[in-house]
C-alpha cells in the first residue's frame, strides 16, 4: 500500500492555540484525508515544541515548573485539534524522552562527522522566534516579527554547525527539478537567492538555557531549540511503532516565517547525519485579522474555540480551508467569516440539500460508486484549496441550484417523469459534492450522503443554520 507522511510544525506552547496554528493543522488534515480516501496508508503527525528560552520564561511568569507548565498547555492543543476533528495519527511532544534520545543520537552523528566546532556567538537573538538574528531580520534594530523587548544581545560560547559546507549541495538539490523540494515556486527563488548571498554557520547549542536537551558531548550546553524541534519529524517515525518506513516525509506544511529552518537548516542536518531528505515542503502565507497582524496587545487573536462556537466544527474547517493563505496573506475576521458562512454554507449548499431532500423524499437512489475527480485531486495536491472548493461548487452545487430554478420541479406532478429526472440529477450532483467535500467537512458530508442512501430522507435539522 502506498504510504504518505504529512506533518505540521510543532507549536510553541508559550501560548494556547490560535487561528494561525489552526490554519496549518486543518490544511494538513484536509490533505491527509484526501490521501486516505485514495486508499493510501497515511501517517499524520502534529505536536508541541516545548523546550527553549521562550517556554521556560512563560512558565516562570506563571509560577510553574517548566515541565508542569508544558503538561498543562500541551493538552490544550490536542483538545483543540480533536474538537476540530483533526485526524492526526500521533501527537509528539519534544519533552518525550523517546524524542530526546533520538535528538542526542543525531547530534552525535553530526559531531562525529566533523561538522561541529566551538566558537563565540556575539549578536542579537529574538526570544520570540528563538532565532539568532541577521541583518535582514532587523527592522529598527529589532526582530520585525516580535516586540522590541524580545530582541536581546547575546555573547556566549556555543557549538556551531557547519551549515556553509552543505550550501552547494542544497543549491544543487533545489535547482534540479527532480529533487527540488520547495513549494510554491516563489519560496524556492527566495531561498536560492538567500543561499547564493552567502551563508554563515549556525549555533546549535545554548550555554545559558537550562530548559533543553543536554548536548551529548558537552553537558554544560543544551541543544538549540530549533535543532531539537526539527528532529521531531524524523524521531516520531523511529519511536512510534510501525512507522519507520514512513521516513522520508512526503510533505512538511509550514508558515512562511519558518521557511529557512525547514528548507535549509533541516536539510543540512539530515545530509550531515546521512538521513534521507523530506520530499516536499509547502510554505503558506499568514492570516491577517481585519487587516492587521494578530497580536495579544491588539486583542485580535482568534481562537479555534471561538470559531467553533460561531460556525461549528465543519463550518470552521470550511472557512479555514476556503481562506487558506497561499502566496499572499489572507484577511480574515469573524464578521467576514459570518458572511462567507451564510453565503456558501447556509444559503447555498445547506439550502440545496434541504430543498432536494424534501422534494425527493422517498425517492429510490441508485447507490453508484463515487469517484474522485482528477482535477480536484490535483488542486488539493497543489494546496490550492480555495480553487478545489470552487471547483466542487461550480460543478455540482451551483449547477444544481440553477437546474432547480430553471426546471421548478416543485411545480410538476409527483408522477411526472421529468420531475424525477431533474431531482435525480440534483441528487447525483449533491452526492458528488459531498463525496469531495468530505475531506473538508467530514461530518456534514456523511450526513448528506446518508440522506441520499437507498431512499431519500429529508434532513431533520438544517445543516448550517443561518447566522445573524
Ligand atoms: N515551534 C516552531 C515550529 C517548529 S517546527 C519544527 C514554531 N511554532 S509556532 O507556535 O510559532 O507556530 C508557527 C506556525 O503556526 C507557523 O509556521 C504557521 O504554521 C502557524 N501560524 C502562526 N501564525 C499564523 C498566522 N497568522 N497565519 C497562518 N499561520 C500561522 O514556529
Amino acid at each position: 500500500m502506498k504510504k504518505f507522511f504529512i506533518t505540521t510544525p510543532i507549536y510553541y506552547i508559550n501560548d494556547i492555540p490560535h487561528i494561525g496554528h489552526t490554519c496549518t493543522t486543518v490544511a494538513a488534515d484536509v490533505v491527509a484525508r484526501l490521501h486516505r480516501l485514495k486508499g493510501e496508508e497515511v501517517f499524520f503527525l502534529t505536536g508541541t515544541d516545548e523546550h527553549g528560552q521562550k517556554v521556560a520564561e512563560t512558565a516562570e511568569k506563571e509560577g510553574l515548573e517548566v515541565k508542569e507548565y508544558c503538561d498543562k498547555i500541551s493538552p490544550r492543543f490536542q483538545e483543540a485539534w480533536k474538537a476540530l476533528n483533526i485526524s492526526f495519527d500521533f501527537f509528539i511532544r519534544t519533552t518525550d524522552p523517546r524524542h530526546e534520545k533520538i535528538v542526542g543520537e543525531i547530534l552525535q552523528k553530526i559531531y562525529d562527522n566533523g561538522d561541529v566546532y566551538k566558537a563565540k556567538y556575539e549578536g542579537l537573538y529574538c526570544i520570540g522566534c528563538e532565532k539568532f538574528l541577521t541583518e535582514t531580520d532587523l527592522i529598527d534594530g529589532h526582530c520585525g516579527l516580535h516586540p522590541p523587548e524580545k530582541t536581546v544581545e547575546k555573547s556566549e560560547d556555543n557549538w556551531f554547525f557547519k551549515l556553509s559546507k552543505y550550501v552547494p549541495q542544497i543549491i544543487k538539490l533545489i535547482e534540479d527539478e527532480k529533487t527540488n523540494y520547495i513549494f510554491p515556486e516563489g519560496k524556492k527563488l527566495e531561498i536560492l537567492s538567500k543561499l547564493k548571498g552567502g551563508i554563515r554557520d549556525v549555533s546549535i547549542s545554548r550555554e545559558n538555557v537550562a530548559w533543553g536537551i543536554p548536548t551529548p558531548w558537552d553537558e554544560k550546553q543544551t541543544v538549540y531549540v530549533w535543532f531539537d524541534a526539527l528532529i521531531n519529524y524524523y524521531s516520531a517515525t523511529q519511536f512510534v511503532e510501525g512507522k519507520k518506513d514512513f521516513w522520508p516525509a512526503d510533505l512538511h506544511l509550514l508558515g512562511k516565517e519558518i521557511l529557512w529552518f525547514h528548507t535549509v537548516i533541516w536539510q543540512a542536518m539530515l545530509l550531515s547525519a546521512n538521513i534521507a531528505l523530506p520530499k516536499k515542503t509547502y510554505t503558506h502565507s499568514f492570516y491577517m485579522v481585519d487587516g492587521q497582524k494578530m497580536s495579544k496587545s491588539l486583542g485580535n487573536v482568534i481562537s479555534p474555540q471561538q470559531l467553533r462556537e460561531n460556525f461549528g466544527t465543519d463550518g470552521t474547517r470550511y472557512l479555514i480551508t476556503r481562506s487558506f493563505p497561499t502566496d499572499n496573506d489572507s484577511d480574515v475576521g469573524i464578521d467576514r467569516f459570518k458572511e462567507k458562512y451564510n453565503a456558501d454554507l447556509a444559503n447555498n449548499l445547506g439550502n440545496l440539500v434541504s430543498r432536494v431532500s424534501k422534494l425527493a423524499e422517498g425517492q429510490i437512489v441508485e447507490n453508484t460508486e463515487l469517484q474522485l475527480e482528477a482535477e480536484f485531486e490535483k488542486l488539493i495536491d497543489e494546496v490550492k484549496f480555495d480553487q478545489a472548493i470552487q471547483f466542487v461548487f461550480d460543478k455540482w452545487v451551483d449547477s444544481s441550484n440553477l437546474k432547480l430554478n430553471q426546471e421548478t420541479p416543485w411545480k410538476l406532478e409527483k408522477e411526472d417523469p421529468k420531475r424525477k429526472t431533474v431531482l435525480d440529477e440534483c441528487i447525483n450532483n449533491i452526492k458528488l459534492a459531498a463525496f469531495h467535500l468530505q475531506i473538508v467537512m467530514p461530518e456534514t458530508a456523511q450526513n448528506i450522503l446518508n440522506c441520499f442512501k437507498n431512499t431519500v430522507k429529508p434532513l431533520e435539522t438544517g445543516l448550517f443554520p443561518r447566522i445573524k
